[in-house]
């Protein structure tokens, strides 16, 4: 199995203070940084543009994990491309021609993720897999921080991992949605080797502590 990758949404920071924000979770332990983009559209939120990721990039050297929840997808994959993301993943339900995004994305020498909403099935992988860097399992409906973790998404993820283990392809399966240090155990023997947190770590006193804590649970 892949070392574990913990990626804090900055979704929950403060952003007055994003920058330092961004370099506290590092400092505390994190290996990505997970980068929400919505868009009031795909999403009943409004979040953070490339903007945002052009002026980060000039902080930071930390590997970028864009989320795009938005329709259409193109044009903001060229756009987070250019500002500088190292992984681009998105909801295949937002793109007419999910396999050209993939290559779009893939194009720009960026790794490619899709995205499954909790009632996506798993057949969006029949014909992409040999394109995929990583396979993002949402375990709350996107648009929104701070929601409750959806159980049906331990079984989603056995699932999956079978089957990237079956391809003998270098997948990574993330999680995504109310993962906390007391569920985390669970997510990571479902087979996620990812994980996103938001409000677990930003609303947290200590944010290295937290993720300390998280890869204590994720090796027992
Ligand atoms: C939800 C976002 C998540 C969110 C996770 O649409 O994709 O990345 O920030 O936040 P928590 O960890 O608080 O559920
Ligand atoms: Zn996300």
């Amino acid at each position: 199995r892949a070392y574990p990758i913990i990626a804090p949404s900055i979704l929950s920071a403060d952003f007055t203070r994003l920058g330092a924000e961004v370099e506290a979770v590092l400092e505390g332990g994190a290996e990505w940084i997970h980068f929400d983009v919505m868009d009031n559209h795909y999403v009943p939120n409004l979040t953070i543009g490339p903007l945002v990721l052009q002026s980060l990039r000039k902080v930071t050297k930390a590997f970028v994990d864009v989320h795009l929840m938005v329709k259409p997808v193109d044009g903001m994959i060229e756009a987070f491309a250019g500002a500088g993301a190292d992984l681009i993943s998105f909801h295949p339900e937002a793109s007419e021609h999910v396999d050209r995004s993939l290559q779009l994305i893939r194009s720009k020498g960026v790794k490619a993720g899709l995205v499954l909403n909790p009632a996506t099935p798993l057949s969006v992988l029949d014909y992409t897999l040999d394109q995929l860097d990583l396979v993002l399992v949402m375990s709350v409906n996107p648009g929104f921080g701070g929601q409750a973790f959806i159980p049906g998404a331990l079984d989603k993820l056995k699932a999956i991992r079978e089957r990237i283990d079956a391809s003998g392809r270098d997948i990574r399966l993330e999680i995504d949605g109310g993962v906390k240090v007391d569920n985390i155990g669970a997510i990571a023997a479902a087979g996620a080797d990812t994980f996103v947190a938001g409000s677990a770590i930003y609303g947290a006193k200590d944010y290295g502590a937290t993720i300390a804590a998280m890869k204590r649970e994720i090796e027992s």
